[in-house]
């Protein structure tokens, strides 16, 4: 953006999970403040999000979060130009909260309402951590709800070329860590038990469709995983958790690189980006970079912090749909299943 055109300030505000955050992201890429209130160790002894009492915990943090993000931003709300919020993907009641408190400050302030899509927030991500990052490029979003290949084609443009066909990877890890009694959420307490671990203990299977190429599958790797345990409980043996979860998270590494790779090689990406929870996989980073580069393909992820659910992707993203005239009115609704390009 040139330096004769004013910058544009947007209060990003995301509540489609266990987070309650706001953020101030100035032109989609300089965030000024980026504030997050997990709520994962009051999920943590369900072993996963109560969709109840997260709603119940954002409506008691919304407001405070924001006043934060504001205040840390050194920012007034009469100087924010537009008030962006995740509207979908997410759970209901606990998107109904962030959606509610974004229309009454855009309707009170009489400022821009803009909706964002939590994937493409995801995706944003990266523009936070990378300044000269610009479409076209391959991104995979890898998250507890979502695994998607997505060919970025503008700002605001998107092409889904593989998609899961049942749990998302995130969910994957969940998954097992709750099996090994590793606690919730499973990816980061799974990838620490890896370490120590040899991934070739185990040989788990790696899906891939004929008929579509990019798609996922991780129930059948989830099953291998917990036949595994049950079988060596039944014969008495100690459980080689750190040997499984190494064995795994290889898995899950091997087929989002292949297909993600594969996918780059298709449309000759130059770029392809990782975003999501599961991009904070070390592992996943490594094997990707490694991959991408024999194909003289670079490799980009986001700062740890923007990996997992935060506003600041929300508001980046915000500003570049705010460009592009994807406002909203009062009539905005929570979108529980929305797609990723879908805009209604
Ligand atoms: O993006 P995110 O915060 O929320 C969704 O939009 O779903 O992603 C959360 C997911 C969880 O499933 C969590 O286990 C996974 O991301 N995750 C990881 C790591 N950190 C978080 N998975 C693998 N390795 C990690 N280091
Ligand atoms: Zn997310």
């Amino acid at each position: 953006m040139g330096d004769d055109m004013k910058d544009t300030i947007i209060l990003g505000i995301e509540t489609s999970c266990d987070e309650t955050a706001a953020s101030v992201v100035v032109n989609g890429r300089k965030v000024l403040s980026n504030i997050i209130s997990s709520q994962v160790k009051l999920h943590a002894e369900y072993g996963g999000v109560v969709p109840e009492i997260a709603s119940r915990k954002h409506v008691e943090l919304i407001l405070p979060v924001i006043d934060n993000a504001l205040k840390e931003a050194n920012v007034t709300l009469e100087e924010v130009d537009a008030i962006a919020v995740t509207y979908g993907p997410g759970l209901v009641g606990a998107l109904l909260v962030g959606v509610s408190a974004a229309k009454a400050l855009a309707f009170s302030l009489n400022k821009p309402l803009v909706r964002v899509n939590h994937i493409e927030g995801h995706i944003a991500a990266n523009y936070l951590t990378h300044p000269d990052l610009e479409p076209p490029y391959l991104c995979l979003v890898a998250s507890g709800g979502h695994s998607h290949i997505v060919h970025i084609m503008s700002y605001t443009d998107f092409r889904i070329m593989g998609r899961t066909r049942d749990d998302a990877a995130g969910e994957a890890f969940d998954k097992i860590a709750r099996v090994l009694g590793l606690g919730y959420p499973g990816g980061p307490a799974i990838e620490k038990a890896a370490r120590n671990g040899d991934p070739e203990a185990f040989r788990f299977p790696r899906v891939k469709f004929s008929d579509a190429p990019y798609d996922f599958s991780f129930s059948g790797l989830k099953t291998a995983v917990i036949n595994t345990v049950h079988q060596l409980g039944q014969r008495g043996e100690p459980l080689p958790v750190e040997d499984i979860c190494a064995s795994f998270q290889r898995a899950v590494a091997d087929v989002l690189v292949d297909h993600t790779v594969s996918a780059a090689k298709a449309i000759k990406a130059g770029t392809i980006c990782i975003a999501g929870g599961v991009s904070a996989n070390s592992q996943l980073r490594e094997i990707m970079t490694q991959k991408a580069s024999e194909e003289n393909i670079r490799v980009l992820y986001p700062k740890l912090v923007y990996c997992t659910d935060n506003a600041a992707m929300i508001a980046g993203a915000g500003f570049f749909a705010f460009r592009n005239g994807r406002t909203a009115d009062w009539r905005l609704n929570a979108v529980p299943s929305l797609k990723i390009g879908e805009t209604d």
